[in-house]
């Protein structure tokens, strides 16, 4: 078997050859669809990446000696007997995985005083129900044809949320935020419920559970680039991929394309060219400019791109010398004065996950995430400090051996984390996100899915779409399953503002 996750470097071959297909971004979208044009018998495409292994956003660091994930971490919705299983699980299975389920109602809650065992647990019950009231009543508003509001809109008409305690933010937050990493006033009110339905639902989803990923096994095998939860699709990979398929370290600045056909311009001076391009970088990375477009994206792909969101979601990890907090897995912290200050905090260093590991990590998301990544590592543990001590009054509580977050917001090859639908996007939107311009540039993602967007799910199912749809356009000359986008004006989107004086 060929290490595919060791670095390669580009071959003079490799910039010389034309290529049928040239698949931009080596994460989940990129690599399954690359297994659909080998399924479909199509052997001379290539994967391009900046980085210098494959797996995207799967990404993994040491601290403490242990594996963690700074990505993706678990897979969300598992599977159903009544309805589906994800298909991440099946390949997490496949290629045999260490996944934990996570007991989501083993949650301590604590405030400025330590310990909260009245109020605040009432406020989390309250909100959890606030949130299926949420997920069923958009469900009624699709029946009835009704516009899309915001999620905070939702909250408020469809239970009277109004979350104005410390408790009632961190609850929401957490039944919120803490899935879509922004807040229920940035987010789609019909999306979101749809999208947690597609992947919670017992029968339209994969059910209603999570599994972890605490994946160490090559911790003692392999001194070098670990694997980690992106086993799985390097795995996945290695079964199809021949290295002359695969160009790592190489960053992509510019795209040239025409209707008979696409070249690629690396930053090291590379122009690589292709029948078909399928781009799979994240809408953040179309949003910011980091890849430049010849002639420029028309304005109904721009405004898709813009129109969508990015999320950032962040886990900030702490090692510490010993285990000196509480055997909960998850403590969720209500700050008296601001929402979403270093709120959802899980503990890996669990007799059920690495029990020893000393690790203790929390999250922020949106807003916070992008503050802090404005701050030094220092400055953010001493805020972290302040909060450990709020949560634990009378606990003598050490300095981290090692502290560790990424700056997801900051990185221009993925500019947040996950995408979030806001309530001014459109089906329509989403359907132009998706098309391809002139019949030869093409796009997937994460971003571009409907029903899973956000998730690793997603990514797979769209990158299982586009491969499919591109390889039946080569192979069979039938072009029909590729999307394409509409012009606005082509579109009945009409917003006719009718005032009376
Ligand atoms: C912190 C975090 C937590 C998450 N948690 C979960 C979770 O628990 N469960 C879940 O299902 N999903 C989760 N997700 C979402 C999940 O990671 C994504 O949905 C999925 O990995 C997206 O895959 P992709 O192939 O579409 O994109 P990517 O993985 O982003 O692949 C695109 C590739 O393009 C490359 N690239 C970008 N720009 C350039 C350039 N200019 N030149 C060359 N290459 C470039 C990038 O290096 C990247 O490898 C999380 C994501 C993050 C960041
Ligand atoms: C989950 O945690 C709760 C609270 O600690 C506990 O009562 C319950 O037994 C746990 N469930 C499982 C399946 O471990
Ligand atoms: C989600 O599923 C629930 C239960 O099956 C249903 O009541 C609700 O209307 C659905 N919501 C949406 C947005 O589809």
């Amino acid at each position: 078997m060929v290490a595919i996750h060791l670095p390669l470097i580009l071959t003079a071959a490799a910039a010389q050859r034309h290529y049928s297909v040239i698949i931009l971004g080596g994460g989940i979208t990129g690599i399954i669809a690359a297994r659909e044009l080998h399924r479909g018998s199509i052997s001379d495409f290539l994967i391009v990446d900046a980085q210098d292994s494959l797996g995207g956003r799967l990404r993994n660091v040491q601290v403490g000696g242990y594996t963690v994930e700074v990505g993706p971490n678990w897979i969300e919705g598992v599977h159903s007997d009544r309805g589906r299983t994800n298909p991440i699980y099946e390949l997490a299975q496949k290629h045999g995985l260490r996944m934990v389920y996570n007991n989501w109602t083993d949650v301590a809650f604590y405030d400025q005083h330590g310990r909260n065992t009245k109020e605040f647990p009432k406020s989390f019950a309250r909100a959890v129900k606030q949130k299926a009231v949420l997920v069923s009543s958009a469900g009624e508003r699709i029946a009835r044809g009704k516009v899309d509001l915001t999620a905070r809109s939702g909250l408020r008409l469809s239970s009277q949320n109004v979350a104005q305690s410390q408790y009632d933010k961190a609850s929401e937050y957490f039944t919120y935020d803490w899935e879509y990493g922004q807040r229920p006033d940035e987010s789609s009110w019909i999306a979101t419920s749809l999208n947690y339905n597609g992947t919670f639902d017992p029968v339209y989803g994969f059910g209603d559970s999570d599994l972890m990923c605490i994946d160490q096994e090559d911790r003692i095998t392999s001194q070098t680039a670990r694997l980690g939860f992106r086993k799985f699709i390097v795995k996945e990979a290695e079964l199809f991929l021949q290295p002359p398929q695969i160009l790592l370290n190489t960053i992509v600045k510019t795209i040239d394309y025409t209707d008979s056909g696409v070249s690629v311009f690396t930053r090291d001076g590379h122009k690589l060219t292709a029948d078909h391009v399928l781009v799979t970088f994240s809408v953040g990375v179309l949003q910011y400019n980091d890849v430049v477009f010849h002639p420029p994206l028309p304005y109904w792909k721009r405004e898709a791109v813009l129109s969508m969101r990015m999320a950032t979601y962040t886990k900030i990890f702490l090692a510490f010398d010993r285990k000196w907090w509480d055997n909960s897995e998850m403590g969720l912290y209500a700050d008296p004065h601001r929402r979403g200050y270093y709120p959802v905090w899980q503990s890996l260093d669990h007799e059920r996950f690495l029990p020893g590991s000393h690790i203790y990590f929390v999250t922020v998301t949106g807003d916070e995430s992008e503050r802090i990544e404005t701050m030094t590592d220092n400055e953010v543990k001493c805020e972290i400090m302040g909060v450990l001590r709020s949560m634990y009054p009378v606990v003598y509580i050490p300095e981290p051996t090692s502290i560790f977050f990424n700056r997801w917001f900051s990185d221009p090859l993925f500019r947040g984390s996950y995408s979030n639908w806001p309530a001014s996007f459109y089906v329509e939107h989403m359907n132009n996100l998706r098309g391809s311009l002139a019949a030869t540039v093409h796009f997937a993602g994460e971003a571009t899915s409907g029903d899973y967007y956000g998730y690793m799910h997603g990514a797979y199912y769209e990158g299982e779409a586009r491969g499919k749809a591109i390889a039946k356009c080569i192979v069979h000359d039938d072009c029909s399953d590729i999307p394409v986008g509409k012009d606005f004006d082509e579109l009945n989107m009409k917003f006719t503002p009718s005032m009376t004086t």
